[in-house]
């Protein structure tokens, strides 16, 4: 197994392009089965991620085709409405094909995500959306079946909470439902919005995205279309805080300021330096920062996405700052490790109390999911000595040629393979 070998190297500074979005790039990918056409996706973000699902949607008959950042996807075959579990386990994400087979072929057989039960890690979500549109869905040895002989009929549907995830199976399944379907509560997440701004584009009929009310008039068909990826704001995020807990200067380009006001809030209250313009971010930090606490909240609350990272920057802030986490129990995982750095935090139900320290020092540390992983090099970026980083495939879900990027504005990260 790959791990990465991280020593300090004083400040960032320089200039790193963000990639297309990984979470917007998932969803988007599954709209290419709602058309016989094809759909192009262009600033696709080259991840283990988004080739899990390109390896998924293959396994359903899509013909697809990968030329650098651009993937252009076909189902105009005899699609295969079963995703299997072997493939489906690897990511929470496959779940998503649920709405668009249902939609396009009237049944799905969709393998429940790895380790996922009703109850624990649901998808109970998904599933009464796809109700509400009137399929018949039943659990049967770890998979989904959902049937609509006649096809999905509009409906009023209420999110008891927001999922980010159902959303996307809503909109999907919504757009070739008949008639019209109103989404009330959904989540508004910038991902949501280029989702349904790529569906429009395929002739879907949708309006209020972004808001908390979506309509969607359904459609008999879809065609195809070309469509550009939103840059990734966790990936910017996660590249700000970098400037900003080397003390550095860092300009991001290809980011959307406005998809990442909670984040850069926190950060200028901890005392960084940020303008902004349409397309670019820069953050430079010239002191140790200050505590800030954060909560965690859907869109356009603080992302729990960036949660672990910020805790990162914490560790190293003058002052205790309390960081709330509300979106996913259990997302304190990177918690021990951080302080196997020599960082003071204690965390109570979904509270973690942070007390700054002057310095963290280097360790051997575990990854043990995608955004712990990143808030353990950019802790392994400030820490007296050599820290490494195992279980590196967790970064490599989500992050694109990281130590390339970072590397070329000063870090010292080399990946070691085992
Ligand atoms: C997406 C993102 C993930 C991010 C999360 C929250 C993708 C591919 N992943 O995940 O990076 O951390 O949004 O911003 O876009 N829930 C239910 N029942 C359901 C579905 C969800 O109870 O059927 C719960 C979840 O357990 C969680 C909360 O709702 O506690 C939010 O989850 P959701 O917004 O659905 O996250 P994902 O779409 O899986």
């Amino acid at each position: 197994m790959d791990y990465l070998e991280i020593e300090p190297n004083g400040a960032l500074n320089g200039t790193i392009t963000v990639s297309g979005a990984k979470n917007a790039a998932l969803p988007l990918m599954c709209a290419g089965l709602l058309t016989d056409d094809t759909l192009t996706l262009e600033g696709w973000p080259n991840l283990a991620d988004t080739h899990s699902m390109n390896a998924l949607l293959q396994s359903l008959n899509m013909s697809t085709a990968i030329d650098g950042d651009t993937l252009t996807l076909r189902a105009n075959g005899a699609i295969n409405p079963i995703a299997a579990y072997d493939l489906v386990r690897k990511m929470r994400a496959s779940i998503l094909v649920l709405g668009p087979l249902l939609a396009r072929l009237g049944t799905a057989k969709v393998s429940l995500p790895g380790g996922c039960a009703i109850g624990s890690r649901p998808v109970d979500l998904h599933i009464m959306v796809m109700e509400k549109l009137g399929a018949h869905v039943r659990l049967e040895d770890g998979y989904v079946l959902a049937d609509a002989k006649k096809g999905l009929s509009g409906n009023r549907i209420t999110f008891p909470s927001i999922s980010v995830g159902a959303t996307e199976n809503a909109l999907m399944a919504a757009s070739m439902a008949k008639g019209e379907t109103t989404l009330l509560n959904p989540a508004r997440e910038p991902e949501i919005i280029d989702l349904a701004e790529c569906l429009i584009a395929m002739g879907a009929k949708i309006e209020g995205h972004g808001s908390g009310c979506i309509s969607i008039q359904g459609v008999d068909t879809l065609h195809g279309a070309r469509h550009k990826v939103i840059p990734d704001r966790i990936e910017a995020g996660s590249f700000a805080i970098a400037a900003a807990i080397t003390q550095g200067a860092l300009t991001l380009k290809n980011a959307h300021a406005d998809h990442l006001d909670a984040l850069l809030k926190a950060l200028t209250q901890a005392g960084a330096k940020i303008k902004t313009d349409t397309t670019s971010i820069n953050i430079s930090m010239q002191n140790r920062p200050k505590a800030v606490n954060i909560t965690t909240e859907p869109y356009p609350g603080f992302p729990t996405d960036l949660q672990a990272q910020f805790m990162t920057l914490m560790c190293i802030a003058t002052g205790t700052s309390q960081i709330s986490e509300t979106i996913f129990e259990n997302r304190f995982m990177h918690v021990p490790e951080l302080m196997r750095m020599g960082a003071d935090i204690r965390v109570s139900g979904g509270v973690a109390e942070v007390q700054g320290v002057e310095a963290l020092t280097g360790a051997p540390v575990m990854a043990t999911d995608l955004r712990a992983s990143i808030s353990l090099v950019l802790a392994g970026l400030v820490a007296a000595g050599r820290t490494t980083v195992g279980r590196v495939y967790h970064l490599d879900r989500g992050y694109d040629r990281l130590e390339e990027k970072l590397n070329a504005c000063g870090a010292r990260i080399s990946r070691i393979k085992e």
